[in-house]
């Protein structure tokens, strides 16, 4: 085959983010309108060329993107050569296409390094595993974000809201409908320096992270209940209190503060900051028919995007 074709899409996390990284669990939510595709082909430049590679990215994510991805993108390559036992061929060209916004926590750079590790599959004609996907993403999210809990390689490949516990993840079936808007601050939020900082905070403070762990999972175990029983009003209340959480540890930023107070005041059941925090995304949980009224005050409130997320896909929905 002359080109090989990945697809990945973006991700939310509904609830756990960081205190998943110290194996408590989360609950995770595909974003299936936003998607990444990367092709993957050979062509030689030249004798000095051979097992050399380049990126190029068209759309968003751009250019800061490649450069920040490409170091992890060429581990996962490597990874890829080494345990498919397959054999480089000339240069490498990937070409990388689309619309995720970079930094702002919705699992872009797991969901391209997805789509590289499919389309290199799909070029050498060999079918990857579940698992071996998903290392190879991990493979790129630890040299793109330090220590990564893997939330976002299992979720960019996912059809459906998980929870995610310490590398193992189980599909969560929504008892009750109702839509997560997601909304872009517009702010890039770096997950690698979140997790340090807050990493750094547990270690002045002993007794900081137990607690910290301990909030989260208690949160996360009670929207989960509430998300498997119908009653949205429980689990957006869970959302909110998981906000003040993240925004106490310092995670939080004015923009996004402003726009939690926006969903809320609009009717929403719950809103939180999403993702690595520092700036990125925030998540807000609405009766369907509310929906239209927290996009239009979130965008007053400085959102530069929102995307609507069915907390049942189309298919189970109705
Ligand atoms: C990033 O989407 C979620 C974090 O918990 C980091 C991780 O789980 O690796 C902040």
């Amino acid at each position: 085959r002359s080109v090989g074709i990945g697809r990945a899409h973006a991700k939310a996390i509904v609830l756990g983010e960081h205190a998943v990284v110290y194996g408590a669990p989360a609950i995770a939510l595909p974003v299936p309108q936003l998607t990444v595709t990367a092709s993957a082909g050979w062509s030689c430049r030249g004798p000095d060329d051979l097992g050399d590679v380049s990126f190029t990215s068209t759309g968003s994510p751009s250019r800061p993107l490649m450069t920040q991805a490409s170091a992890s993108l060429r581990r996962l390559i490597a990874e890829f050569t080494t345990t498919m036992a397959v054999t480089d061929g000339p240069h490498l060209d990937i070409l990388i296409d689309g619309a995720i916004p970079h930094g702002r926590g919705l699992g872009s750079s797991a969901a391209v390094a997805r789509a590289v590790a499919l389309a290199l599959a799909d070029l050498h004609g060999v079918r990857l595993a579940e698992h071996e996907a998903f290392d190879l993403v991990q493979t790129a999210e630890n040299v793109a974000h330090g220590r990564s809990s893997g939330v976002d390689a299992r979720t960019v490949g996912a059809p459906a809201p998980l929870l995610f516990q310490a590398g193992e993840a189980e599909e969560l079936k929504p008892g009750c409908d109702g839509l997560f808007i997601v909304a872009d601050s517009g702010v890039v939020g770096r997950t690698k320096d979140a997790v340090e900082l807050l990493r750094a905070g547990f270690q002045r403070h002993p007794g900081a992270q137990d607690r910290f762990v301990g909030r989260a999972t208690q949160l996360t175990d009670e929207a989960r209940h509430a998300l498997a029983s119908g009653r949205p009003e429980e689990l957006g209340s869970r959302l909110t209190d998981y906000h003040e959480l993240l925004r106490a540890a310092g995670l939080s930023t004015q923009g996004i503060d402003a726009l939690v107070e926006a969903a809320l005041d609009a009717g929403s059941h719950g809103a939180k900051i999403t993702g690595g925090g520092l700036g990125g995304c925030m998540i807000a949980l609405a009766r369907p028919e509310q929906a239209g009224e927290v996009t239009r005050r979130l965008h007053a409130a400085g959102a530069v995007q929102t995307w609507v997320v069915p907390l049942r896909g189309p298919a189970e929905g109705g």
